[in-house]
């Protein structure tokens, strides 16, 4: 098998939801409702059958699940930087390839690209647009959603390290987005999880991998100073809010 080459933030980020793919599928319920609406979304545009579908980062499958439910799909393949999905989704897409999508060599002439909470981990989102509209045969769909500038937006102002490379509100897709990409559903709307304190909040992230780049490590009296200052600012009867601040696009290749 050909080894993977990767740089050192990806390394980083695949060790992280390596770390929380066992937990991952359970405790990912923002990410599950994403999906959901994702589907949904695109569901609205299409819904006769599909002939060739992509998906990266596909993780434990939340979206592959909905897709194959609510559409007929003759062909899929997944994708996901963790070479360790493939366990989860051997039952439900028909071939599955592991690495970095920006290097990956993606299908051509395909239907459906899609895409639920992942791709905020990639830098470069314009090159990544133009490449995945190059894949798609005319007629095919892009849906995709990432996170905003909001997102953990407690974390941000209490100064963690916590953030992914490429957060990116709905208005600035249209300029990442080739022109040969009509955007025909573009929407943003926040999802805030409650935690009765910052353990099971740590915790929560923790187990669904998502502080790929948080390198930091947390002793009892910083533990309790996080807690402190994250109360201050933005607890409500006791409890802690978590912000995600998901964005769904769907688009057409003319
Ligand atoms: C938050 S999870 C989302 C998983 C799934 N799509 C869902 O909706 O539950 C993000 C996924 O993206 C994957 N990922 C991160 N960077 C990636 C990259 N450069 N190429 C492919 N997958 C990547 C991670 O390994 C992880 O499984």
């Amino acid at each position: 098998m050909k080894s993977i080459v990767l740089d050192p933030d990806q390394r980083r980020v695949r060790q992280s939801f390596r770390r929380g793919l066992a937990s991952y599928h359970d405790h990912a319920a923002a990410q599950a409702q994403i999906a959901r609406g994702l589907v949904t979304a695109l569901r609205a545009h299409v819904s006769g059958p599909i002939d060739r579908a992509f998906e990266f980062g596909c993780g434990t499958g939340h979206l592959t699940e909905h897709l194959r439910k609510r559409f007929d799909i003759t062909w899929m393949m997944a994708n996901d930087l963790v070479p360790e999905c493939r366990d989860a989704m051997k039952d439900t897409v028909d071939a599955f390839v592991a690495g970095p999508i920006e290097t990956l060599s993606i299908p051509t002439n395909l239907n459906l690209i899609c895409s639920a909470s992942a791709v905020q981990w990639i830098p470069d989102q314009a090159q990544l647009m133009q490449r995945l509209s190059d894949h798609l045969s005319p007629g095919g769909w892009l849906a995709l959603s990432g996170f905003g500038s909001g997102q953990f937006r407690e974390l941000q102002a209490l100064g963690s390290s916590a953030a992914a490379p490429g957060y990116c509100d709905a208005e600035d897709w249209s300029a990442k987005t080739p022109d040969v990409l009509d955007i025909l559903h573009l929407k943003q709307d926040p999802i805030v999880m409650w935690f009765d304190g910052a353990l099971p909040l740590l915790r929560h992230l923790r187990k669904t991998g998502v502080n790929g780049q948080s390198s930091a490590r947390w002793s009892r009296s910083k533990l309790v100073d996080f807690e402190r200052r994250y109360a201050g600012q933005f607890g409500q009867k006791g409890k802690l809010p978590l912000t995600y601040d998901p964005v769904w696009m769907i688009a057409q290749k003319r």
